[in-house]
């Protein structure tokens, strides 16, 4: 008898594993602080933890991993940190891309990336444009990133399909709306995990909130780790989504 190789099952869409997970990773600054260092430190940690967390989210057979690495708000930022941020973002880059290609992932950015640093645009469109024939699964990156705006931003996009003639006002409907926004061809969100003990969404993905479950965590996110990952998604599973039904 011919026994088949063992290979790991496909876990995509195995029955309460979230498809699409977003996660808002806060806590750098704070775990840097208990630590008595700059704040630096605790995003180059923050880092460490978006490589273990993207592998790990890759073995539990998540679909699309949306993470809030930057947003619209952050430029307020110290000038330091801003800069520091979109170094470690360059060497993010520069180091994962092999690992990325050869996992097969598809990475992709949401948010107006293009008001940054012209290198930094191109290494994120040769990265993008280099993994956008892979088969999956998608590691979506939110850079200069607002839900508020990316609404807007939709509206406007569909208010011109109306001046022009192209699309009658009663055919925008929720479906219509969400083909507009930036996560159009993603998974629907499942899970949106925040850590460091904050409870909030601070514009991140509010359309597509709408009936994800939401987990918080006390772990600073340069603590995160698959495990941690893991207990969240035990969480998930444990919940009963009626989607507005009984
Ligand atoms: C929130 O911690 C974290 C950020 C604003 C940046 C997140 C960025 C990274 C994890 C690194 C870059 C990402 C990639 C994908 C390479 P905080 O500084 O607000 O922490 P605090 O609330 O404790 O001060």
């Amino acid at each position: 008898m011919k026994v088949a190789a063992q290979q790991p099952a496909p876990l995509s869409g195995a029955p309460g594993v979230p498809r699409h997970v977003a996660i808002i990773m806060d806590g750098n600054g704070r775990w840097a602080k208990a630590r008595r260092l700059p704040r630096i430190a605790g995003h180059k940690q923050g880092v460490e933890a978006v490589r273990r967390v993207a592998r790990a989210a890759r073995e539990l057979g998540i679909e699309a991993l949306t993470l809030y690495a930057f947003s619209s708000e952050n430029w307020r930022r110290p000038e330091t940190e801003v800069r520091d941020l979109m170094g470690l973002l360059r060497h993010f880059l520069a180091s994962e891309l092999d690992e990325l290609i050869s996992e097969g992932v598809i990475l992709r950015v949401i948010g107006d990336y293009t008001k940054m640093a012209p290198d930094l645009v191109r290494m994120i469109d040769d990265a993008v444009a280099r993994t956008a024939g892979n088969p999956g699964p998608v590691l979506v990156i939110a850079l200069n990133y607002g839900s508020q705006a990316e609404i807007v931003a939709a509206a406007r996009t569909l208010a011109r399909d109306v001046a022009d003639g192209t699309l009658a006002p009663d055919a925008i409907d929720e479906a219509r709306f969400a083909g507009a926004l930036a996560t159009r061809d993603l998974p629907p969100l499942d899970l949106m995990i925040r850590t460091s003990g904050e409870q909030r969404l601070s514009n991140f993905l509010l359309w597509q909130a709408a009936y994800a479950e939401l987990v918080f965590v006390d772990t600073l996110w340069p603590d995160f780790d698959g495990k941690c990952l893991a207990a969240a998604l035990e969480q998930y599973g444990m919940r009963e989504r009626r989607f507005g039904g009984l």
